[in-house]
């Protein structure tokens, strides 16, 4: 890796023990099964944690490479893969600098991984190079609220304690807005609460798209064209 990977291994511990089952017993692998559902080819995962979307991905998916910068999560990331219904390759990464080609994948999955990543725009600058023209950014993350008094109160908790707390969670980012600066266009999104109303409980769930490779101009038939002056 080329920036020393974050090792938080207090935050590991409670992800994987206490928050990520928490998780999953308010019904997030419902939420998992829809991001992921109908993938195929080549897929990405940027955050991997300790793998809670492995056993959700479908069939029609060839590859999955899993980035997991956090050594402890990776090592948990490694046991799932195990046990996962399609080939998964885990890899020591950050978001910020993916260890894969240009163009090289179909698809890119992150859940819970974007409040959380040092730098966003230079992630999803990233996620952009690895995706094929037209392949996809598949996203369930938690964002900024709707209402103003929530969104003082994740403000507040942004700039103090929560992304201490939290692995380097924010609660207030503008998600959505920066997937569309990296120049995605969203063609799905839903907004809803999950686990539970309040600072942490706006999710979005989508779907955006790399924009496809133009088109090559059409070839010329036919004698050149004059040039210059009086061509009309
Ligand atoms: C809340 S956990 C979510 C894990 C998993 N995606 C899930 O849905 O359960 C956030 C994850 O983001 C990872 N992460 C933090 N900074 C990262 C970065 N710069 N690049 C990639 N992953 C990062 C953490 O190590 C952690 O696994």
């Amino acid at each position: 890796m080329a920036r020393s990977a974050p090792r938080r291994p207090l935050f590991a511990r409670y992800y994987a023990h206490v928050a990520g089952p928490a998780l999953e017993k308010a019904g997030a692998a419902r939420h998992r099964r829809s991001l992921l559902e109908g993938l195929t080819g080549r897929v990405v995962e940027i955050g991997a944690g300790h793998g809670l979307n492995f056993p959700h991905y479908p069939p029609g998916v060839a590859h999955l490479l899993a980035v997991e910068p956090e050594p402890r999560l990776r090592a948990l990331a490694a046991d799932a893969a195990r046990a996962a219904p399609v080939p998964v390759e885990v890899a020591g990464a950050r978001g910020e600098r993916l260890p894969a080609d240009g163009a090289s994948f179909d698809a890119a999955v992150v859940s819970l991984t974007l409040c959380s990543v040092g730098d966003q725009a230079a992630v999803l600058a990233e996620i952009r190079r690895v995706l094929r023209p037209g392949g996809h950014l598949r996203f369930f993350e938690h964002v900024r609220a709707v209402t103003s008094g929530t969104r003082r109160v994740q403000r507040v908790l942004d700039a103090t304690v929560w992304p201490l707390l939290c692995g380097g969670c924010h609660l207030g980012r503008d998600t959505v807005a920066a997937i569309r600066d990296a120049g995605f266009t969203v063609t799905a999104l839903r907004t809803f609460t999950f686990p539970a109303p309040g600072p942490a409980g706006t999710c979005v769930l989508g779907t955006a798209e790399k924009p496809p490779a133009p088109a090559p101009p059409p070839e010329r038939s036919g004698p050149p064209r004059p040039s210059g002056r009086g061509a009309g």
